[in-house]
Order: structure tokens, then C-alpha cells, then sequence
């Protein structure tokens, strides 16, 4: 029998509605009710979000996916060796462009399923549409929903050995709270001596980092991406911000290793956010929070992840750039 196209080996399906999951208008209620405001990172990523944050991969100075993209050119085989799985899933795939260089590799090895969660749906269809016009003996099921919903639907769909992966460095958009609960859900996911594969931006000073994550000149990617947040807010929950109103900025913490996405108000600012039954107040000069990018140390890394049943087992740091890959794996409890 001939084996099946490239178009019947990539399907999406929908995870956001299984229980068990916090209500997507409850997590943004409860984001814009803290101090300072904020919008949770999966708001930002509709199609033009997506678009955007594509646009500040290519930014010159935006060192990580270019970084991170040397380093799968460079160590891919050998990560596939050490995975040793059929299924890889991965949260936040995006484009999923760096990985496809992972799974090139991984089907050289075998026939691998690959599980891309992400909430942009476009994005599943046309990165699952790409890789397996490209990749022979891949098989692309996008998990279009949140993180939660995507370990979810795995919990409930066991298989070939499986593997996490959580590129771009996007785990440090997540508070520590946050960072915590997903590393519970994933360690519930992966089985014994199953791999964790996660990618981290180390600390660097303050001028590298806010260069990093300041469009350059002649630039408006990150500025347009911020403020795609409010579009967002506008479009679903019927609130009226003008996007002039706010500049967009990104400023660096160095007691919290962080560098923080911020929209600071021109003026005093009253907004209803009718949606969600509430008002936002922001005075001038305060901001909301449109993302957080949290710079780790091995150790912390090594810590946060070991706390919650992983130890590492190897890593790949960029020789000139503070930046590494780190596979973690499911310890025996
Ligand atoms: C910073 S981009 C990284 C994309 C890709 N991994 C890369 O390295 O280029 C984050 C991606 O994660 C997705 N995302 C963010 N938060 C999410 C969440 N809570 N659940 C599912 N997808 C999420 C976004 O839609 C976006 O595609």
C-alpha cells in the first residue's frame, strides 16, 4: 500500500475545551485585577501576533532564535539520540521553524509523531502542513488550545515514548508560580525516564538585554507586538484602548533576573473592560504588563525543574552567547 501524502499526515485538533482547565476570561481577569495589570502571553498571539512575533525573530538584534538555531544545527543528532522517543511534544511551537531541524534528526532515527500545542491555530496548520511536506515518516497532530489543555489530552492518549519540548526560551515568560504549576503538569505527563526538553536565556547586563528587546531603529516589531495585547483586549472583551494612549517598552530587573514588556501610559487612563465586568485605572507614567522574559542561571534552572522529580541529564550552551538547551529527565518516584 502506498504510504499516506503529506496533507493526511498533519491534522489540528481542538484541546481547549476539555475540563479541568481555568476558563481562558478567568485567567485574564485575574491577570488585569493584579498590580501591575497584566495580559497573559497566549492573548498576544492571533494571526497578526504571530506574524509579529515572526518579525522579531528576524530583528538583528533579537539574539535568541538565532542562538537557539545554532545550537539544534549544531547538536540536533545527538539530542535525538538521547531523547529516544516516537512522540514529541512540544508547548508553544509556533512556526515551529528551530524544531524542524530537532525532527529532521528524529526521523532519521524513526518514524516520529509530532504534538505541537499552541493556541494560534493558523500556526498548527501551516507549520504541520510544512513539516510534513518536507519530513518523510513524520506525522503532525496539532493540540490547537492552552499548555494545560495539551498535557491534558496527552495524560488521556498514551503511546510510543514521549518526550516534552519547550523552545524559544518561552519558559521564562511564565511567573515562578506559573513556571511551577506547568513543570506539575508536565512532570504528570512524562513517564519514568521520559525527557523534558527545555531551552533557557541566561542573565546578561542590562544594555544587552534591553537592546535585545528593543526594537531597533527603523524598527516596529516589538512595539507593534506589544500593543497588538490592547487590539486583543479590545476585540474580545469589547474595552475601547487607544493604542497611542500607551508606550511600549522593555525594561530589564536585575534583582528578579527579568526583563519585563511593558505599556506605560501617556495620561491618566480610565478604561471598562465591559467583558469582563471591570475597570482598568492606570494614572500616568504606570504601565501594564505584556510579558515577562525571566534570564536564569543553571543552577536556578536545574533547581526549579529538579523540585518537581527531573535531574539533568545534558546540555548545550552557545559558546559566545549565555544561552543553552537542557534536557531534563523524569526520575523514577
Ligand atoms: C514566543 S513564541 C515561540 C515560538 C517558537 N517556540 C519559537 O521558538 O520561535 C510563543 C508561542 O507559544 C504560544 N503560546 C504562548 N502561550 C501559550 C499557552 N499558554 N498555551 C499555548 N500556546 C501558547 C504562542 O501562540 C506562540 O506561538
Amino acid at each position: 500500500m502506498k504510504p499516506p501524502g503529506p496533507a493526511a499526515r498533519a491534522s489540528v485538533l481542538p484541546v481547549a475545551d476539555r475540563g479541568g482547565t481555568v476558563p481562558e476570561d478567568a485567567v485574564v481577569r485575574d491577570c488585569l485585577r493584579r498590580t501591575p495589570p497584566r495580559l497573559p502571553p497566549w492573548l498576544g498571539y492571533d494571526a497578526v501576533g504571530s506574524e509579529l512575533f515572526e518579525q522579531i525573530t528576524e530583528l538583528p538584534t533579537y539574539y535568541l532564535t538565532r542562538v537557539e538555531r545554532g545550537l539544534l544545527e549544531r547538536h540536533s543528532p545527538e539530542i535525538a539520540e538521547l531523547l529516544a522517543c516516537g512522540r514529541i511534544a512540544e508547548l508553544g511551537s509556533g512556526s515551529a521553524k528551530k524544531t524542524r531541524l530537532l525532527l529532521e534528526s528524529c526521523v532519521r532515527l524513526r518514524a516520529t509523531t509530532y504534538l505541537p500545542i499552541d493556541v494560534d491555530r493558523g500556526m498548527l496548520r501551516s507549520s504541520g502542513a510544512a513539516l510534513c511536506a518536507e519530513l518523510d515518516r513524520l506525522e503532525v497532530t496539532g493540540l490547537w488550545g492552552r499548555y494545560e489543555a495539551g498535557l491534558d489530552w496527552l495524560r488521556t492518549h498514551p503511546g510510543e515514548p514521549l518526550a516534552v519540548a519547550f523552545l524559544g526560551s518561552s519558559f521564562g515568560n511564565a511567573t515562578r508560580g506559573e513556571r511551577d504549576a506547568l513543570l506539575g503538569e508536565i512532570a504528570r505527563t512524562l513517564g519514568p525516564g521520559e525527557g523534558f526538553l527545555v531551552s533557557a536565556d541566561m542573565d546578561k547586563d542590562r544594555e544587552a538585554l534591553e537592546t535585545c528587546y528593543n526594537d531597533p531603529a527603523g524598527h516596529s516589531a516589538f512595539a507593534d507586538f506589544r500593543l497588538n495585547y490592547l487590539t486583543q483586549l479590545n476585540r474580545r472583551y469589547g474595552s475601547a484602548f487607544v493604542l497611542d494612549d500607551f508606550v511600549p517598552e522593555a525594561c530589564y530587573d536585575a534583582d528578579t533576573s527579568t526583563v519585563e514588556g511593558r505599556l506605560r501610559a501617556r495620561a491618566d487612563r480610565t478604561v471598562p473592560v465591559p467583558g469582563l465586568g471591570l475597570t482598568l485605572r492606570i494614572p500616568r507614567g504606570h504601565f501594564l504588563n505584556v510579558g515577562y522574559s525571566v534570564k536564569f542561571s543553571v543552577q536556578r534552572l536545574t533547581r526549579e525543574v529538579g523540585a518537581h522529580g527531573f535531574s539533568l541529564q545534558a546540555q548545550w550552551r552557545d559558546s559566545e552567547t549565555p544561552y543553552g538547551i537542557f534536557l531534563f529527565r523524569r526520575r523514577e518516584t
